[in-house]
């Protein structure tokens, strides 16, 4: 017999394991190319161009042009940086959602402390805003409008191109946070009618503590930072030579096979979810099934606690979590299942398996068993129906 894997991991919401390629690229710069991109000698201009052939690896992901991409530590400085724009305008309305990642919603509630003006939309029981909704909140005059492209926890994509459309009419900036959309869909910024997006390298098998935020006009970006002029002042500090060099790479892997990618991954998380719902057919999966993203399978196992699936998953090698990485450790049920509907409870029933293109069909038999047996042995536990 076969020996099963060790670990499988299926937690890349939250992040993902670098590949060797990115690896390379980041112990390369650590021992050989290192230097600091703006210091005046050989070393200096080398570091330059490894800084600005990421950049074009990074742009090139997102269809944005060179001069529009802005390195910073990840999503959530990003997110940061584009909600700035708000506090520096005269009406001071920001627009967002109920189910956002927490580095929009804390600032957002920073902001309403600062007495500025903070509209959270709603979303449907699938996790989607209605562009009747937005159209609404832009009765009254707004700054910023700023929308997650895919939702973290259950994959559910939001109408980005009627939003920006809508945006675009009233005359509103729009900011999408794609940290979980690039490269998992086609993007093409340029085309988009869309501000400024946010995306992050260790999303993409790159490393952790380096994103990117795309934007059109530069002059309405208000820094976070104040320093030198690195990144054109928007984002001042020495730039973190190794992370983007090894997001570079990661992004170029990315976009050349990225349909291929896509339809890889979608056909393991459909197989999953297949599995699990030919022996629990009133199975639930959170989230909107026909607007989701290919990875992510958020699943709703009534009669249980989700943490206690997750605790006896990951006993036995299978890595997957509850809610978004950052809010785990915290015993609230998740505010995106609850702002969809679901009792908390339910939210905290609920458990997230998202999977990458490093996992196989023979990891995802063995997990769809895993769970299978100890759902089956939790509910036994719980005195519940067992299917
Ligand atoms: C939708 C979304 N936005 C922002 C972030 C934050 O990105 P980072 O971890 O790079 O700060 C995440 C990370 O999970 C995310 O899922």
């Amino acid at each position: 017999m076969k020996d099963e894997p060790q670990e499988i991991y299926l937690d890349n919401n939250a992040t993902t394991r670098p590949i060797p390629e990115v690896v390379d690229a980041v112990l390369g710069i650590l021992t050989t190319g290192y230097g600091n991109p703006s210091s005046a000698h050989q070393r200096g201009s080398y570091a330059r161009r490894t800084l600005e052939m990421a950049r074009a690896q990074v742009a090139s992901l997102v269809g944005a042009s060179e001069d529009q991409v802005f390195f910073t530590s990840g999503g959530t400085e990003s997110n940061n940086l584009a909600l700035n724009r708000v506090s520096e305008k005269e009406a001071r309305h920001l627009v967002t959602t109920e189910t956002e990642h927490s580095s929009v919603l804390k600032k957002a509630r920073f902001f309403e402390q600062r007495g500025i003006k903070v509209t959270y939309m709603p979303v449907d029981y699938m996790g989607r805003v209605n562009v009747g909704t937005l159209k609404n909140a832009l009765e009254e005059s707004a700054d910023l409008v700023s929308v997650h492209w895919i939702n973290n926890e259950t994959g559910t994509e939001q109408p980005v191109w009627e939003l920006g459309e809508v945006c675009r009419e009233r005359g509103v900036a729009f900011h999408i946070d794609a940290a979980q959309a690039a490269g998992k869909l086609e993007i093409n910024f340029n085309d988009m009618p869309v501000d400024m997006l946010t995306f992050s390298g260790h999303k993409i098998h790159g490393p952790q503590g380096v994103g990117a935020l795309c934007v059109k006009q530069s002059d309405r970006v208000f820094p976070v930072l104040f320093g030198g002029d690195q990144e054109r002042f928007i984002r001042p500090g020495t730039e973190n030579l190794p992370g983007v060099a090894g997001f570079g790479v990661a992004a170029e892997i990315r976009e050349k096979d990225l349909l291929e990618i896509k339809s890889r991954i979608k056909a393991l998380r459909d197989r999953f979810e297949e599995r699990l719902i030919d022996v629990f057919p009133g199975l639930c999966i959170n989230g909107d099934k026909e607007n989701r993203v290919c990875n992510t399978s958020n699943i709703l196992f009534s009669g249980v606690d989700g943490m206690a699936l997750m605790a006896q998953l990951d006993r036995e090698g299978v890595i997957c979590s509850q809610t978004s990485a950052c809010n785990s450790r915290s015993p609230e049920p998740s505010h995106v299942l609850l702002a969809m509907g679901l009792s908390q409870e339910e939210a905290f029933s609920s458990v997230r398996f998202s999977f990458s293109v490093l996992n196989t069909l023979e990891e995802t038999e063995i997990v769809a068993d895993k769970v299978t047996r100890s759902y089956r042995k939790l509910l036994e536990f719980e005195g519940r129906e067992v299917f």
